[in-house]
């Protein structure tokens, strides 16, 4: 049998094994959209510049939407002989409009068709990204605008630390989100080149004009290495790279959330369509969504580590290790976006339970730092004597069972003599978190200010 792709080289068809492991059609038709686009892009330009006839170049660009109404309504057959979506476009394409798609791959090549095909797709993701961490930071701003008086315990260590405000700690992951947002903003900006018309790995001897292509796919500029051009994969590692962090960012929130809605905290209810059941404890309501946002991070984590050993030790140009892109940039995309998707729904819905955030916000002699800034500013303490004395007067507490508020003055005064009942006036949390003006603390005053300069900032 002679070959169906490479007839003229090849006399024998390729074995069933090195059908499977070469072709890439299975998970490559995902980009037909962005091939098609390219193609009739090249087909443009190739009549512009004279390559072609107009009339090729016409039949070429319809027959390609033809091409891909057939794609998008289910009926195109796919052959996995034809190895990829490329090869399959282009011989549908054939059968379409005749020998002139033949000349469809003048002054190109697959190197830099794959190139430009998988940038577009993965500029379309980083805009779809961008909308979906839009989304989360506008819903963690209605959290944070509602609460942004609430009192709740901050932490470090996971042990009581110092009363914050609710809106505080929402806002904390709007910083962190808004960072994310800007690294896919400068992902897409620097990644938006074309790769078209660096052919094979040398550039072409047809007068193309990559300037004109560039521009019609959205590019600001014709990469200007056409060996860099067709090997590069920077633009998917920096998407895995950026998805990767963000990932991280939506692990450690989703894993406040589950230590949040449990039975030991009850810091927030989560919505019954964000929960899920138990199949033998009636009473349970699980926090699936977050377990699994936490752990489908590993796949993004794993595809960015996949995708740089398969890049690390490749010689330049191009080589069949590459195809190996597509699958780890997909995987980690869809779940990104389910992610992203699944934690704006759960903050959207999620309600914060006050009063039980209030009550621990108390507890664990949290306002003990407002109590050593007391001694310091009212009795012109140092203040490393002043955290000796408050710690005397925890262990005080402690020793009693209670808080720092229900010690008698006269206990107070047993440490240290001076201390006064306007003392009180620092130990509630509320009086606690005010307090903390300063730029970026969690006075209730600073975080609608963040709240505001945020909503500017998203228009
Ligand atoms: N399916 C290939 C890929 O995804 C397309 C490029 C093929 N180029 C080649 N020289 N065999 O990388």
């Amino acid at each position: 049998t002679s070959n169906q792709m490479w007839g003229g080289r090849f006399a024998a068809g390729p074995d069933a094994i090195m059908e499977a492991i070469n072709a890439s059609i299975g998970f490559d038709k995902r980009m037909a959209a962005q091939d098609i686009a390219g193609s009739r892009a090249h087909a443009a330009m190739l009549a512009a510049t004279g390559i072609v006839s107009d009339s090729d170049a016409e039949a070429m660009r319809e027959g390609l939407l033809t091409v891909l109404s057939e794609i998008e309504g289910g009926t195109f057959e796919f052959s996995t002989a034809l190895e990829d979506i490329h090869m399959n476009v282009e011989a549908r394409l054939k059968e379409i409009i005749g020998d002139a798609a033949g000349r469809l791959h003048t002054g190109r090549s697959r190197n830099d068709q794959v190139a430009t095909d998988f940038r577009l797709w993965v500029r379309d993701q980083l805009d779809a990204t961008e909308g979906a961490l839009l989304a989360l930071i506008g819903a963690l701003l209605v959290q944070a605008e509602a609460g942004a008086d609430w009192v709740m315990p901050g932490f470090t260590h996971l042990q009581t630390a110092q009363p914050v405000t609710w809106g505080h700690h929402m806002m904390a992951y709007v910083e962190m989100f808004g960072r994310d947002l800007s690294r896919v903003r400068d992902a897409r900006a620097r990644m938006n080149e074309c790769p078209l018309g660096a052919a094979a790995l040398a550039g072409t001897s047809f007068p193309i004009d990559r300037e004109m292509t560039a521009k019609a796919l959205g590019f600001e500029r014709p990469s200007a290495n056409s060996l860099d051009a067709v090997s590069d994969r920077d633009f998917a590692l920096e998407f895995l790279s950026t998805a990767s962090i963000c990932a991280m960012h939506l692990s450690r929130m989703a894993e406040e959330l589950v230590i949040w809605s449990s039975a030991q905290f009850r810091f927030v209810a989560l919505s019954d369509r964000f929960s899920t059941g138990s199949s033998i404890m009636p009473q349970k309501k699980n926090p699936d969504a977050a377990e699994l946002i936490r752990a489908k991070i590993g796949r993004i984590f794993g595809a960015n580590v996949a995708l740089m050993t398969v890049m690390k030790g490749l010689p330049l140009a191009y080589s069949k290790d590459m195809q190996e892109d597509k699958e780890q940039v997909f995987d980690a995309a869809d779940n990104l976006m389910l992610a992203l998707a699944a934690m704006e729904g759960m903050v959207r819905d999620m309600s914060a339970n006050r009063d039980n955030l209030e009550a621990a916000a108390g507890s664990g002699f949290s306002t003990a730092t407002d109590l050593a800034d007391w001694l310091v500013r009212v009795l012109g303490m140092p203040f490393r004597e002043a955290h000796h004395v408050t710690g005397s007067l925890v262990a005080l507490a402690e020793g009693k069972g209670c808080d720092l508020p229900e010690l008698s003055l006269a206990e107070m005064q047993s440490v240290h003599g001076d201390i006064t009942q306007a003392v009180y006036d620092v130990l509630g949390v509320h009086n606690s978190v005010a307090s903390r003006t300063s730029y970026g603390g969690t006075a209730p005053e600073q975080v609608r200010v963040q709240v505001a300069r945020w909503k500017e900032i998203l228009g």
